[in-house]
């Protein structure tokens, strides 16, 4: 234990004597601190919340060690070299970089104080995916907090590594032996996906629930490939992922098949909670109304009703049944189609395991006991089988190619019409037809050749499909949506060459 405290103070001391001279301040300790006795004794040994001690392995986590001048927080303009200028781009465009301050904004005080939650910018529940703050972490000092999702929330807490990341040595460093240091390999569309998804899905230790959502906070939805292109990119994608010829393809379908085996392990865990609590007979928490289709409870009034809309006249064929994840469901059912995902024999494509939780949530949905829960926790872990065999079948490939050809969706949307009368179903259709065919999910791609792949025109008519989707001004639910009008306008829009099989 000794000789582990030891080589602490020896790393924290490193870190504060690397500052660029001997006169510069530190990055990383408070004003005025030296060593690691200034570590200690300021700021950071300030409680976050209460009962909770600092940790002081924390200090590599804050961008200020990774910001200065002459290594990541170098002027964007007149250079090329995107990597000195990261800190930059994360600090002016990247939306993380706010992700603490919209804590102190009088919305999330309002939605903490409607949850009982204390302060936002305070309460693990909020900073969990606002900060560098999670559940993995001691809890860390004010100032690191103040970074939002910083540099470390994605790379890693560099405390092991930020003193050699940037020696000759580091190249030949393998991957398992930067890992073994803390560093955190984003080299691949899953790896980076995986990462991004226990913020934006949600995971056992952190989640956005109907209470949080209901309290004010927005529903997510996450589609990795659309998110990584409205992210502002702060690396030369040179000997990326992003020079690869299928980036965008491979993006999306990973994306989607990592990101379904997060969801259906939400709904484990959720299940399983309940399943607990049931046992003790405390009081549990089930269904879980963010688990379901929203517009099957809150339906606007008047003509131009959501649901109303709809051929039939309401959003699920089922009156009365709120439909499981559409989002979701439209997802895994792209996947099988544009993908074409295979199946090993004995196992179930990702739509179809989707589909079965459909089956076992819907009937009956609010009815809890066991056997029911038991059913939800084997489809729920059957379609994580079903998504991380997805996964494991795409990354083999040498390229992936999406198939979004008018034929194959229209085929896709006759094999079960009412699963398509979703507007989140008609968004994802939107995303994978960007994905596939040259909209502006390939903006982010480096190989000019690629970006050329997709006619003015496809350009054109994906981005007015994309406008038919927003909501009219004022509204919070897709008022006048109409997936008839939507399916006819899908397919006028003209594929370049390079979708078609
Ligand atoms: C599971 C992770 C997670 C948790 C827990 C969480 N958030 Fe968020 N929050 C997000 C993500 C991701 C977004 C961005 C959503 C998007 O645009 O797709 C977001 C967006 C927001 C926004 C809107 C920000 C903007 O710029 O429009 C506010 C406000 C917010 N969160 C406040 C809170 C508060 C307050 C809490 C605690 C009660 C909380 N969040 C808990 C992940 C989370
Ligand atoms: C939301 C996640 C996220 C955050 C936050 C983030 N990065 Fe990154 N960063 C990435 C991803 C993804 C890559 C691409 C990695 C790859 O393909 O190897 C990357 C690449 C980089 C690279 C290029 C690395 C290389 O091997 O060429 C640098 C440098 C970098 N980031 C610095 C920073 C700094 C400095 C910060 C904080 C100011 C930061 N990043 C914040 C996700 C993030
Ligand atoms: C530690 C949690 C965390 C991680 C990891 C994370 N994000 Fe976020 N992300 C957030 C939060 C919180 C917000 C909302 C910030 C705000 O608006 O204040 C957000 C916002 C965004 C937005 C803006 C969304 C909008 O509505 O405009 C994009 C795009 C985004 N994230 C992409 C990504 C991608 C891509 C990854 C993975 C490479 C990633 N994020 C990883 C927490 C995270
Ligand atoms: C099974 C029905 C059901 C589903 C599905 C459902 N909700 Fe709710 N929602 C309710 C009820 C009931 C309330 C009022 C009680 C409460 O606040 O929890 C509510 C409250 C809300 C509120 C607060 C409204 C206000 O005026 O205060 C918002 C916002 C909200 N829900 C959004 C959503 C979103 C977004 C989804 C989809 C992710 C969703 N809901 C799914 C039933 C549902």
């Amino acid at each position: 234990m000794e000789a582990f405290a030891a080589a602490l103070v020896a790393l924290v001391t490193i870190a504060c004597s690397a500052a660029e001279s001997p006169s510069a301040p530190c990055a990383i300790c408070p004003p005025g601190a030296v060593g690691p006795a200034g570590h200690a004794a300021e700021g950071i040994s300030a409680g976050i919340y209460p009962g909770m001690q600092p940790d002081p392995l924390a200090n590599g986590l804050g961008v200020s060690s990774c910001g200065t001048v002459s290594c990541h927080g170098g002027p964007k303009a007149g250079n090329h070299d995107v990597q000195s200028f990261a800190f930059t781009i994360w600090m002016n465009d990247d939306p993380h970089s706010r992700a603490y301050e919209v804590l102190h904004e009088p919305r999330s005080q309002r939605m903490a104080r409607l949850l009982g939650l204390g302060e936002a910018h305070r309460a693990r529940e909020c900073l969990a995916c606002h900060s560098m703050q999670n559940e993995s972490r001691g809890p860390l000092p004010p100032e690191v907090l103040a970074d939002g999702v910083g540099c470390g929330s994605c790379h890693g807490d560099s405390t092991q590594w930020q003193q050699i990341h940037y020696l000759p040595d580091w190249k030949r460093l393998s991957i398992a032996e930067r890992e073994a240091l803390g560093y955190r390999d984003l080299g691949s569309v899953t790896t980076r996906v995986n990462n991004c998804i226990p913020c934006h899905v949600g995971d056992a230790s952190q989640e956005v629930n109907h209470d949080l959502i209901a309290a004010g906070h927005p529903r997510l939805s996450f589609e990795f490939a659309a998110y990584q292109r409205l992210w502002p990119r702060h690396w030369t994608p040179s000997g990326k992922v992003e020079s690869q010829p299928d980036f965008t393809a491979r993006s999306w379908a990973l994306g989607q098949a990592a990101t379904l085996e997060a969801v259906a392990k939400l709904l484990e865990v959720r299940a399983e909670r309940a399943t607990a609590d049931l046992a003790a007979e405390r009081p549990h928490r089930w269904p879980e109304f963010a688990e379901f289709d929203c517009y099957a409870c809150h339906k606007a009034l008047g003509p131009r009703s959501y649901t109303a809309a709809h051929a039939g006249g309401f959003q699920n064929p089922f009156p009365g049944q709120p439909s499981w994840q559409p989002w979701y469901v439209s997802a895994s059912r792209l996947l099988d189609v544009a993908a074409a995902t295979t199946t090993v024999p004995g196992t179930r494509a990702v739509g179809a395991s989707a589909v079965d939780i459909r089956r076992v949530l819907e009937p009956d949905w609010s009815v809890t006991d066991k056997e029911r829960l038991d059913r939800v926790l084997l489809e729920a872990r059957g379609l994580a089988r079903a998504a991380r065999q997805a996964t494991r079948e795409l990354e083999s490939r040498d390229r992936i190619v999406l198939d979004v050809s008018h034929d194959r969706l229209d085929a896709l949307v006759a094999d079960a019409p009412p699963e398509w009368r979703f507007w989140d179903a008609a968004v994802q259709t939107l995303l994978v037809m960007e994905a596939a065919g040259g909209g502006p999910a390939r903006i982010g791609v480096w190989r000019s050749d690629q970006r050329q792949a997709a006619t003015a025109d496809t350009r054109q008519a994906l981005e007015e499909l994309r406008d038919s989707l927003r909501f009219p001004p004022g509204a919070d639910s897709p008022q006048g949506f109409s997936p008839v009008r939507f399916n006819r306008d899908r397919v006028a829009v003209p594929l370049p060459e390079a979708v078609r099989p």
